[in-house]
């Protein structure tokens, strides 16, 4: 299994482009499968996970050509094969979003469960409960999510929770039922907005994508577009953290600080001199961190996939700080990797006290999860000595060439087999 090899201790310094945000891409390329016509996507990123999502297009019978380094055509014509089978599904979680899609266009569908992951249970009952109001028959057996339904219609949907690929999932359903389907408690992450502008694009009528609650008046059909996918706000906060945590100074290249107020606020309390423009993010830190309490929530609050960073952050920060994870229920993995570079971190249920210290130390560690692994880079950046990282798969899903990036500002950082 690939590892990844730092030397810490050198601030990062420079400038990188942001890639396309994963969490929009995933949801976009699902939206082929509406439409008979071709649909390109421009932005893509190189990521484990689009990879996936690609090849189990491509076994429903979705016609795929990378049409250059970025762009992909997509082309739904025939769906012969409206299955997601688990050996596809069980690798990426995000497969659950060709189930609206599939219901939509097809009448019927066979998706195997995601399953659990590293961070929680993460069931799927409102992506079904809201495909069952608007018609769909669906059984759960042996794994399989069997759905049928002749024409979806449309119906008013108030989410129990707020849930992203639930929002997306349901939203590309409604574009093709009959009437006009309202989801109430919807999403209002920045890649919901992304995916609704796509299909907008595409001729569905769509409108309140971003507040939370979303208006849906369904079409006979959908026809072809041309869509880019939106910076990834997630990647460009990493990056930021990584600069902050090392007492760096970078720019990142087509990146959007408007969808980012959060975690920008949170840099600025923690010290960063941060400047933005219209797509680039200046982030200079010139002393060592101060501690920021973070309480995780759904967009527009701080969102959950940069808290393993900012416990990071805090772990080297001056001061204590209360790091509190409201929306899943396991995700402090990386904090016993974290305590075994030295960190002080203490957990009590969704609640993890951190008291910054001068150094962490480097070692070898577990990454567990995307974002997880994503601390333990930044741990590895700022430990004094060489950190090593095993299980790196779980960083290529998410990450689009991560050691070139960071090698590029500076990093002593390297790949190995
Ligand atoms: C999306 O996951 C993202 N993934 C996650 O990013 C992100 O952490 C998460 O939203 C929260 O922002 C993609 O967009 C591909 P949810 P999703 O449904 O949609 C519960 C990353 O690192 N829930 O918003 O699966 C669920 O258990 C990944 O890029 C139900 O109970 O998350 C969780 O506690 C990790 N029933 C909460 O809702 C459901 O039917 C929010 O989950 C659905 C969700």
């Amino acid at each position: 299994m690939q590892k990844l090899v730092i030397e810490g201790g050198s601030p990062l310094r420079g400038e990188i482009r942001i890639s396309g945000a994963k969490n929009a891409a995933l949801p976009i390329l699902c939206a082929t499968l509406l439409s008979r016509e071709t649909l390109h996507v421009e932005n893509v990123p190189h990521l484990k996970d689009v990879t996936t999502m690609l090849g189990l297009l491509a076994q429903m019978g979705v016609g795929i050509t990378l049409d250059s380094s970025q762009c992909v055509a997509l082309s739904g014509r025939e769906i012969p094969n409206p299955v997601a089978p688990y050996e596809l599904v069980k690798t990426m979680r995000a497969s659950i979003l060709v189930l609206g899609p599939l219901l939509a266009r097809t009448g019927r569908a066979s998706v195997s469960l995601p399953g659990g992951c590293a961070i929680g249970l993460r069931p799927v009952d409102l992506h079904i409960k809201g495909l069952q109001a608007m018609g769909a028959e669906i059984e759960v057996e042996n794994g399989y999510i069997k759905a049928s339904a002749s024409k979806l219609h449309g119906a008013r949907i108030c989410m129990d929770l707020v849930s992203v690929t639930g929002t997306e999932n349901l939203m590309m359903a409604a574009t093709l039922a009959s009437g006009v389907t309202v989801i109430e408690n919807a999403a209002r992450e920045p890649e919901v907005v992304d995916l609704a502008n796509c299909l907008t694009a595409m001729g569905a009528k769509i409108s309140g994508a971003g507040s939370d609650t979303i208006e849906i008046e369904g079409v006979d059909e959908l026809h072809g577009a041309r869509h880019r996918v939106m910076p990834d706000r997630i990647e460009s906060g990493t990056f930021l953290v990584a600069a902050a945590a090392s007492l760096g100074k970078i720019k990142l290249h087509g990146a959007r600080a408007d969808i980012l107020d959060a975690v920008l606020d949170k840099l600025s309390e923690s010290g960063a001199h941060i400047s933005t423009g219209e797509e680039s993010i200046f982030l200079e830190m010139r002393d060592r961190p101060k501690s920021v309490s973070i309480r995780t929530a759904p967009y527009p609050a701080f969102p959950t996939d940069m808290q393993a960073q900012f416990m990071v952050l805090n772990s080297v920060a001056e001061g204590s700080a209360l790091i509190t994870e409201t929306i899943f229920e396991n995700r402090f993995m990386h904090v016993q990797e974290l305590c075994r570079m030295g960190a002080h971190i203490e957990v009590e249920g969704n609640a993890a006290m951190v008291r910054g210290k001068e150094h962490l130390g480097g070692a070898t560690v577990m990454a567990t999860d995307l974002r997880a692994s994503a601390s333990l880079v930044i741990a590895g950046l700022v430990a004094r000595g060489e950190t090593t990282i095993e299980r790196i798969y779980h960083i290529d899903r998410g990450y689009e060439c991560i050691e070139e990036k960071l090698a590029q500002l500076g990093a002593k950082i390297r790949r190995m087999a």
